[in-house]
């Protein structure tokens, strides 16, 4: 009864505060959104059509953090079989040590089949892939001044490859892993917080665009920077595995951005040699936040604070060449950052909502999907499919920024094999963008869909399936292209998405 007491007056008072204008975000029922349907989606000329991976996910184990990391797991026996997957332990590996030592150290095999995997993006119609240059595989060792030249032979095929198959590269520079030895201790720093962290990273870039400038137009420096601070530095489930406050962290974002202005400007000096035009932007990581409930004025403004610390913060201090971290009165101006950005490159997977905690509002619970809510789509990591979502992100940032916009990574993890669920994702979140171009006047100019096959999927190891194509792990790699992968052809050919294909699979449904 006494809990009854307290809580009755405490719900009339939230409920009295839902109705005061009070900002913050507030949750919506739509899952597409709700414009008229046309005939045909027809996309802009010219656009981009491909699928994204990046180095530690496919190509052989390199002398990377991450590859140590792995290696740990297994010596040590912390590959955890999560009873829900996409909620990593700190320290493990889903499942790891259930894929054997080849299928680990070959992650999909990619370095002896990427000739034959552009061979089938090509059918597929793909033209443009994104991919990232493993920093570890051209400065392996420490000390080195020149990069590897196996390293560089490898990436030269590959460029080689694409432009056999006439698929253009979208490249990353930095995808979350870095050399093992940029780990080591000096004067008491690791990673990039030792003072020659830039000096490092300025170092592979100018050796990557030394050497592969000439094939890439559409340059990415950072991917998910805000990501792979919080799952490394926050979470502790990303090397260098640790669990910081924001406060802490603040030390690493600022070095991010110095690190991003810095390969902005290598990139454009180098194309300027070449007079060639590049554009220069980074993969940012973007959910749609949103309150768990909508009558709780404090989910509503919690869910606003997050969404502009994980989600614009980062970008902001690119436009404005200042880093603020919302809610501290923490700024920095950042040498040479302001307007570092060409484009605006949208990751986009899905719904989180945001329940605050009266107690500890500080701390609110962030929930992959709504518990209240049985039916809702989901993928196998348990995220919230929201494809209206997308629209709000797109439209968002077109506003704020008014740049070019690139789609770099959307997909879902799904096993089944029927692939209903994927298909039902391409579909709709493809016409969030052409809603977001011909509605909002976004200027979106391609779609990289995460991934182009199966993978490891970090702490989530290999169970979790991203690929339009299957990976058999069991069967010497060999890639089984998911109903997926021919619908996406078809929409490819036809450069747009036709109403029977809308109607076909628009709803949604779990199966
Ligand atoms: C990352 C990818 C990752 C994908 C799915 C993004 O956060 O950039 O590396 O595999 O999401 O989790």
């Amino acid at each position: 009864m006494k809990t009854i007491k307290v809580i009755f007056p405490l719900l009339g008072f939230c409920a009295l505060l839902s109705l005061l204008p009070i900002g913050g975000k507030v949750r919506t029922d739509l899952w597409t959104s709700d414009f008229p349907d046309q005939n045909n989606y027809q996309f802009p000329d010219n656009f981009l059509w491909g699928a994204a991976s990046a180095a530690q996910h496919i190509e052989h184990q390199q002398p990377s953090d991450w590859t140590s990391f792995e290696r740990t797991v297994i010596a040590e026996g912390r590959t955890s079989t999560n009873p829900r997957p996409g909620y990593a332990i700190p320290g493990h590996i889903n499942n790891l040590d259930a894929y054997p030592a080849l299928v680990r150290l070959k992650k999909t095999n990619y370095d002896e089949m990427f000739d034959h995997d552009f061979s089938i993006a090509q059918t597929l119609g793909h033209n443009s892939h994104r991919f990232s240059i493993s920093w570890a595989r051209l400065f392996p060792r420490k000390g080195m001044v020149r990069p590897d030249k196996r390293g560089l032979a490898f990436y030269n095929e590959i460029f080689a490859s694409l432009k056999a198959h006439n698929i253009q590269p979208l490249v990353s520079l930095f995808h979350f892993s870095t050399p093992d030895w940029f780990w080591e201790e000096k004067d008491g720093k690791r990673g990039w917080e030792r003072d020659d962290a830039i000096h490092h990273f300025e170092m592979f870039v100018t050796a990557v665009v030394e050497a592969f400038g000439q094939h890439v137009s559409i340059w990415t420096t950072l991917n998910e920077p805000m990501t792979y601070v919080f799952n490394g530095y926050m979470e502790g489930i990303f090397p260098p595995l640790e669990q910081r406050d924001i406060l802490g962290v603040a030390p690493v974002v600022a070095k991010l951005l110095e690190a991003h202005s810095r390969a902005y400007e290598i990139v454009h000096a180098d194309a300027n040699k070449r007079s060639k035009e590049v554009l220069v932007g980074i993969a940012k990581h973007t959910r749609a936040f949103e309150p768990l409930r909508t009558w709780a004025p404090l989910d509503r403004l919690s869910a606003a604070t997050i969404d502009q610390a994980f989600i614009w913060d980062f970008l902001d201090a690119i436009q404005s060449g200042v880093m603020k971290l919302v809610n501290t009165d923490f700024e920095l101006e950042i040498p040479q950052l302001k307007g570092t950005q060409d484009y605006v490159g949208i990751n986009y997977y899905g719904r989180f909502y945001v329940e605050s905690k009266l107690l500890d509002p500080a701390k609110p619970e962030i929930h992959f999907y709504d518990p209240n809510l049985p039916d809702e789509v989901r993928s196998d990591l348990d995220w919230a499919i929201y494809p209206h979502g997308f629209y709000q992100v797109l439209v968002a940032a077109h506003k704020r920024y008014g740049k070019p916009i690139y789609v770099l990574e959307n997909g879902l993890a799904d096993l089944k094999d029927n692939d209903k669920r994927r298909q039902q994702f391409l579909v709709t979140h493809l016409r969030e963008i052409w809603n977001a171009i011909n509605h909002a006047g976004a200027d979106i100019r391609g779609y990289m869909h995460w991934s182009f096959i199966d993978n490891f999927e970090w702490a989530e190891g290999f169970t979790a399936r991203f690929g339009l194509i299957k990976t058999e792990y069991d069967n010497e790699f060999k890639r089984v292209p998911r109903p997926s992968a021919y619908l996406y052809r078809d929409i490819i050919r036809s450069n747009g998405i036709s109403s029977e294909v809308w109607n076909s699979y628009h709803k949604p449904h779990m199966d």
